[in-house]
């Protein structure tokens, strides 16, 4: 079943990836009526927070320049795995794209430092630095010379491990095949962390683990029951080595094309997209974590996190080392990291006091 779904998608993906390559070459996403298409790729299913966050910025779109625009959402790598979503943004072909930082990393390298492991102190302080949108537009852009431009990011949770056996401590990584995503920063990490790094799209984990290709991988609870990743791993370990955001990309020539007003509204799209997409988050883990206890029998673990930390913080050495570049938001990182665990403290001391 699972095989006759894979073949029907790929025929699919191979169709619509034909007609975009023709609407590329006419500069855009095609049009119906008097009506431009608006197409935007994602990987996620419909129920995760990304699509209704997405949902509601083509409601403000089409609200407000409905008569010229229409917004066409692809959900579940349709139009392709994250890296061939991006080159398909990057050329026009379509117009947006959510993925991962990690996937920005061969377009930008300022986007390793987002692979950086335990690079956040708390999910305060990643969330902190993630609305900080005057900031973030600087790193924003470093993807203009590559075509795209990022619009705004959107909350992907702590990433831990999850496989077939038991990870209580970081010895029980060593020898096993662990998929990571398809950047450079990842594999480091995960070799830091004495395991085979199996670099793979996201689409291709399921059966990856299911046939014992890999022994494992690592990512958000929601992985677990919206990717169904829960059903061939039973053992989720909270490590939480990453915090990597995801990633609303737009073609840059799109952006550039707008007028002023049309643009304020695409801007305000995203942000709405953003609100929308964190609202949803919390309740969607408790629930993916609640599902995936319940009717997968998936086990949840804490674990003693300071040992996964070992093993992998010189390579924030290394990796400042040998790009300089990510310094500077590293230091801006750490200040924050600082800034947001004095004031824990502080309200900490505040309520023993009362
Ligand atoms: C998360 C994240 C995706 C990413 C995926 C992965 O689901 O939201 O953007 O592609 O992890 O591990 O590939």
């Amino acid at each position: 079943m699972r095989r006759m779904k894979k073949v029907v998608s790929v025929v699919c993906c191979i169709c619509l990836i034909l007609g975009l390559a023709g609407c590329a070459s006419s500069g855009g996403g095609g049009t119906v009526g008097h009506k431009r298409i608006i197409r935007i790729s994602h990987a996620q299913s419909e129920s995760h927070p990304e699509h209704l966050g997405l949902l509601a910025f083509k409601e403000y779109v089409e609200e407000n320049l409905g008569d010229k625009y229409e917004v066409q959402i692809f959900p579940n790598e349709i139009l392709g795995a994250a890296q061939r979503a991006i080159e398909l943004t990057q050329t026009g072909a379509i117009d947006f794209v959510v993925a991962g930082t990690a996937n920005l990393e061969t377009f930008a390298d300022i986007y390793e430092i987002f692979s950086m492991p335990y690079l956040f102190d708390s999910v305060e302080a990643y969330h902190e630095t993630m609305m900080d949108t005057d900031y973030m537009e600087q790193i924003y852009e470093s993807t203009d010379e590559a075509g795209f431009r990022v619009m705004t990011w959107y909350n992907a949770g702590t990433r831990s491990f999850y496989a077939k056996t038991p990870i209580a401590t970081p010895e029980d990584l060593k020898g096993k095949k662990i998929r990571v995503q398809q950047s450079p920063a990842s594999v480091a990490m995960m070799q830091a962390f004495g395991a085979a790094a199996s670099p793979m799209s996201f689409g291709e984990v399921y059966t990856a683990i299911q046939q014992g290709v890999i022994d494992g991988a690592e990512n958000n609870e929601l992985a677990l029951t919206n990717n169904k990743h829960g059903e061939v791993a039973k053992y989720y370990a909270y490590n939480n080595h990453q915090m990597v955001p995801d990633m609303l990309i737009a073609n840059l020539k799109f952006l550039n094309g707008l007028s002023d007003e049309e643009r304020e509204i695409f801007v305000e799209a995203a942000r709405i997209s953003t609100e929308v997409e964190m609202e949803n988050w919390d309740d969607q883990v408790a629930e993916a974590k609640r599902v995936a206890e319940e009717d997968m029998g998936v086990e949840f673990t804490e674990v003693d996190i300071e040992a996964f930390k070992e093993k992998v913080l010189p390579l924030h050495e290394e990796m400042l080392k040998e790009n300089p570049k990510i310094q500077e938001f590293y230091d801006h990182i750490q200040e924050i990291n600082q800034n947001v665990e004095k004031t824990s403290d502080q309200s900490e001391k505040e309520a023993e006091e009362k």
